[in-house]
């Protein structure tokens, strides 16, 4: 079986910054009660964009680091949770807007695991031959489903955007996904439709009104401590069994970006699974939780700082709504 090589790698920011202070003007809340338990000083805040403005950027970014021009890519696919529009999807906005004419476009949503969907997907349509240029952007837009009267989930969230040039290569490269779907009620944003067709039965239980309140309609919902729970567990798990699959232990891997949710989660995971810390990358500490772009941007920022090496053994491991998890192992 075919491996991918990362030809480059791409990612972006907002400038408007939101640190724990600024939450203290708006809510009770404090940077002594939010730094301990999540391990989060600040995120980034799409004050002024829309969510596909910053998947463009990261795409652009990763095409230059790439050395790639927008008309050699073939395919696109976009992670995001947090989409302008129903339709078109975002690939397509992204394939506009870089001139990448020649791509096919589609987006995957698993949540905050939907970079290492996009990319598990990516390395099967590249080994088939298919395909021979894949962009994978994740962007996200957490901030416009927040609700900023709820200190427990709001503090968590920022916006960012990561992307990487795949194609195929002859390296080793393993994947693992599954989903807890009965569990979906522990983190969820369901879509509020205004709709006015005239034949609902207003009176009927429908979704609208089965899950929550009118006053979360529009926003994330989460049970944090059954969130918690499951990320622990379904961290160290998801990296436990690609391991063996690759044929390693987790020991022997010399880099690990995880999803960063809360540095206690990673921290816990990390023991659990006897991996030296310094090998387990975060940036929670400025970027909080971006969802799918957590991992995107965190490869960009180690790659543009030489720390990834050929000949390293990279996991990159995720968890989140769904419930989903996943997890790749690939020799750099
Ligand atoms: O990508 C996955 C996304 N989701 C997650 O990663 C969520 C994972 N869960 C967590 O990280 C933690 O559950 C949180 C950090 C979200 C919350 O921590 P917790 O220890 O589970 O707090 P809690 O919600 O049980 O609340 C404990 C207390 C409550 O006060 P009382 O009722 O005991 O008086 C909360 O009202 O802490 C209070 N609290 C806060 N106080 C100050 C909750 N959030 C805050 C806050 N500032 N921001």
């Amino acid at each position: 079986m075919s491996g991918i090589e990362i030809l480059g790698t791409g990612s972006y920011f907002p400038e408007f910054v939101a640190d724990n202070d600024k939450f203290s003007e708006i809510l009770d809340t404090s940077d002594e009660w939010i730094f301990p338990r999540t391990g989060i000083k600040q995120r980034h805040i799409a004050v002024d964009m829309p969510n596909y403005a910053m998947g463009v950027k990261a795409a652009e970014n990763a095409l230059e680091n790439a050395g790639l021009s927008a008309e050699e890519i073939d395919l696109i696919i976009v992670s995001t949770c947090t989409p302008d529009f129903f339709y078109p999807a975002m690939s397509c906005l992204i394939q506009k807007h870089i001139g990448a004419k020649n791509a096919a476009c589609f987006d995957v949503n698993s949540a905050c695991t939907g970079f290492i969907t996009a990319v598990d997907i990516a390395h099967k349509f590249l080994e088939s031959g298919a395909h021979k240029n894949v962009l994978v952007v994740a962007s996200e837009k957490l901030s416009a489903q927040q609700d900023y009267t709820d200190r427990a989930s709001c503090i968590l969230f920022g916006d960012a955007a990561g992307a990487v040039v795949l194609r195929k290569s002859e390296k080793k490269f393993c994947s693992f996904m599954g989903a807890e779907g009965d569990e979906f009620e522990a983190l969820y944003c369901k879509v509020h439709y205004e709709s006015n067709c005239p034949f609902y039965d207003k009176d009927k239980d429908y979704y609208n009104n089965r899950f929550d309140t009118f006053a979360k309609q529009n926003y994330l919902v989460q049970d944090g401590k059954a969130v918690y729970k499951f990320a622990v567990n379904a961290m160290s798990n998801a990296v436990s069994v690609v391991a063996k699959d690759f044929g390693i232990s987790p020991e022997e891997l010399d880099l690990v970006i995880p999803h960063q949710a809360n540095l206690r989660i990673i921290a816990k995971a990390t023991e659990l699974l006897g991996i030296t810390p310094d090998k387990v990358y975060t940036n929670i500490e400025y970027m909080g939780n971006v969802s799918s772009a957590c991992i995107p941007v965190a490869l960009d920022e180690l790659n543009r700082a030489g720390r990834v090496k050929p000949g390293m053994k990279l996991c990159l491991v995720g968890f989140g709504a769904g419930l989903t998890f996943g997890s790749i192992i690939m020799d750099v």
